[in-house]
């Protein structure tokens, strides 16, 4: 059930049963060579929504305009700055929370949108919440190292690719057809959470947009399978996340 496909009458209604909503987050950033500017939206948005199918659940709308500041360098990008991402944030719980939702869970696609959702979160002791990225579901993360491995990467990754081919556009890999340069483990950890430095460096370390993902692995049958576990896991983790306390 969406929020913005939905009646006032009909959210009423939801409440007297449930107070839990799921509020998808993506980004608007450049995707490398063949990935479109939308994928972490567009990833969040409709796992979510398929989630939410399995459980009644409801979904608010995508928070697409989120803090990437580090790939302004690329045409397209549209970055939030991360007190003005982290405010409106804490104003849609406030929202959600006067209309009586209590558990309100983040499924998240973008991992610059971690620490500010969290900093928001903790303004409000009285309401539960939960962060989930989707690529961080156990059932997800078996896919993704059975299809592409350490390929995967950090950054217009195959799995987010291959999702967007499923329901999306398909382009042809172009630059993206060789390997990118591969990280090392070091770097991916201190990385965690695209903590990545200013736009011009981040632009000349990573010239093609791609931070150690091999895109041109992505595969649309994989979105397919992807989209499934991960929405069949979330659909599993927002049930569990309603029944504790
Ligand atoms: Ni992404």
């Amino acid at each position: 059930m969406r929020l913005d496909q939905s009646t006032w009458y009909e959210i009423e209604a939801y409440l007297e049963k449930s107070s839990g909503i799921i509020i998808p987050t993506g980004s608007t950033e450049q995707h490398g060579p063949m990935g479109i500017i939308g994928t972490d939206a567009i990833c969040a948005g409709e796992i979510a929504n398929r989630g939410a199918k399995i459980v009644n659940a409801l979904v608010a709308p995508v928070l697409a305009y989120t803090p990437a500041p580090f790939n302004m360098d690329f045409p397209g990008t549209i970055s939030i700055s991360e007190p003005l991402f982290e405010a409106m944030v804490v104003e849609i719980i406030e929202g959600l929370t006067r209309h009586g939702f209590s558990h309100i869970y983040f499924l998240n696609g973008h991992g610059a949108n971690i620490a500010p959702i969290e900093r928001a979160a903790s303004h409000f002791p009285k309401t539960q919440f939960k962060i989930a990225s989707w690529w961080s579901f156990d059932t997800v993360n078996t896919l993704r190292q059975e299809y592409y491995g350490d390929w995967e990467g950090m950054h217009a990754t195959p799995s987010e690719i291959s999702i967007t081919q499923a329901i999306g556009r398909n382009i042809e890999p172009g630059l993206a057809k060789e390997p990118p340069e591969k990280l090392s483990a070091n770097f991916m950890k201190q990385h965690a959470g695209d903590k990545h430095g200013p736009a011009g460096d981040h632009r000349k370390q990573f010239p093609d947009g791609r931070v150690g993902s091999h895109s041109a692995l992505a595969r649309a049958e994989h979105g397919q399978a992807l989209l499934e576990a991960a929405s069949v896991a979330l659909a599993e983790d927002f049930t569990k996340f309603l029944e504790a306390k």
